[in-house]
């Protein structure tokens, strides 16, 4: 059992007294930090008489929020472990949230505004290719159904569209996995060793750094902002710590929007090569670019591992992505593979065929969805939150907004109660920063954005007031 020691937690708390009474405030802040991933399932919390000596409150303030909850099922108590937090699903729904769990957005509670993910519904027209699929598992019914590698019909595919965007490919190089998250948690398996360093950005997306993590890496930040990445940091990242790993999104990062320009793409090939650094590229979103004039998605270039996904481009409940390596290094993934699972199901993966052939037109229809809801988005901004710095992207799914002032959870709180689901700059953060951050996903439908944005200018309004919030939102317009 991994324990959080009482100056760590009070430094992932941040500025947490936001609202009276303190044990109320603080209990809302351990809550947002169990439902933001920074606090996992399992671990237990500092004693109470360390993290009232670290908050610089009394014992009984601490006690208070502990057992509010303890109330709300977000921890509870194991004799002789103390506060131990309890995974999110089984702790009671907070004001507004889906009581299905998990980040909500189930159908049936269509008042729930549910930002918490950055994906959207099938797109249009999946559900007669899965007929198609359907139509076709005859073809594999007189097999075992253990497809490790991926069914040949979809690496086919799959090897089809990269060689068609000019990375020559042959299906041998493709081995399809349970989504990008697992072709990110089986690769930091299969190129870490326990101490290792894994060059990662900050923000980005979470759950990859849980899996390198997870697989002995260290997190080695890089900075990237809506501008994009930081040159300086990354050589030095590269030349002085000779990471194991790089995990790079280069194209319409997760969260910031920001695309690597072509002569920094060469650049990170060429310090990679000198520091002997695998380069795994997350291109789950690289097919969401919107802008008139966008260039069409060209696979990163050179000696790196490219993760694919449908599931931004199509829909994440098909559960399918894949990785592009050297048969080698595919084959190297494969062993490391077999312990977890033994393969994608098989009507998925024939789903996966037929869509991959018509990728194209589909992601045509996601682009228009993303353009209006982008724009929905910073239109309303434009009105009701003018002091913000929330930049224009030019694809994917969200943009990184600067508050101007260090109020993420306070506001994604504010949200919440008012029935609106966001996740915290920090929790992007590889070092618990970006306090004055937060994630705008625009992947709900333009009149849907528009009342994220009213919500939005109610909680900021509440915000606002905290004396955390200078300089005053006037003072910024
Ligand atoms: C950059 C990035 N990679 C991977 C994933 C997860 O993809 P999948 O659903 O295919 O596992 C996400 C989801 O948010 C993402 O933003």
């Amino acid at each position: 059992m991994t324990t959080i020691g009482a100056r760590p937690l009070a430094g992932l708390l941040g500025p947490w007294r936001d609202r009276s009474p303190a044990y109320a405030a603080l209990a809302d802040r351990v809550r947002l930090l169990v439902l933001d991933g920074r606090l996992t399932a399992g671990t237990r919390l500092a004693a109470e008489r360390e993290l009232a000596a670290a908050l610089g409150v009394s014992r009984t303030t601490v006690a208070a929020a502990y057992a509010a909850l303890r109330e709300s099922g977000h921890v509870v108590s194991v004799r002789g472990s103390g506060s131990v937090v309890q995974p999110p699903a089984a702790a009671a729904p907070a004001e507004g949230e889906d009581a299905g769990g998990g980040s909500g957005g189930a159908p049936g509670h269509p008042q729930v505004l549910d930002l918490v993910n950055a994906a959207l519904p099938a797109v249009q027209g999946l559900q007669e290719v899965v007929e198609r699929a359907v139509r076709a598992l005859p073809r594999h019914l007189g097999g075992t159904g253990y497809e490790m590698r991926g069914v040949p019909e979809l690496r086919e595919a799959v090897a089809r569209r990269y060689t068609e965007r000019g990375l020559p490919t042959r299906p041998d190089e493709v081995l399809v996995t349970v989504g990008a998250q697992h072709a990110i948690a089986l690769l930091a398996r299969t190129f870490l060793r326990p101490g290792d360093r894994a060059l990662v950005e900050t923000p980005t997306y979470p759950t990859a750094v849980r899996a390198l993590t997870a697989a002995g890496g260290r997190a080695l930040p890089v900075p990237v902002g809506p501008g994009g990445w930081d040159g300086e940091a990354l050589r030095e990242a590269f030349t002085r710590a000779r990471p194991a790993v790089a995990y790079l999104v280069p194209d319409f990062h997760n969260p910031t929007g920001a695309t690597m320009p072509a002569a920094q793409r060469r650049e990170v090939l060429e310090l990679a090569e000198r520091s002997g650094t695998r380069v795994v590229v997350d291109e789950t979103t690289a097919d969401l670019g919107f802008a008139p004039g966008a260039p069409a998605w060209v696979p990163f270039p050179g000696d790196v591992v490219h993760v694919g996904s449908l599931a931004k481009s199509v829909w994440a409940g098909l559960r399918l992505g894949w990785v592009r390596a050297d048969a080698a290094t595919v084959r190297e993934a494969l062993e490391h593979r077999s312990p977890t699972d033994l393969g994608t199901p098989v009507l998925e993966q024939l789903v996966g065929a037929e869509v991959v052939d018509v990728l194209d037109a589909f992601a045509d229809r996601r682009r228009a969805q993303l353009r209006a809801s982008h724009d929905a988005l910073h239109e309303a901004l434009a009105e009701r939150l003018p002091s913000w710095r929330v930049p224009r992207v030019a694809g994917g799914l969200s943009t990184w907004a600067n508050l101007g002032a260090p109020v993420s959870s306070s506001l994604v709180l504010a949200a919440r109660a008012r029935g609106l689901l966001l996740s915290t700059g920090p929790r992007f953060s590889v070092d618990g920063a970006f306090e004055r951050y937060l994630r705008l996903p625009f992947t709900l439908a333009p009149e849907r954005m528009r009342r994220v944005v009213d919500v939005l200018a109610d909680a900021w309004a509440d915000t606002a007031r905290l004396p955390q919030a200078l300089p005053a939102p006037e003072a910024l317009v």
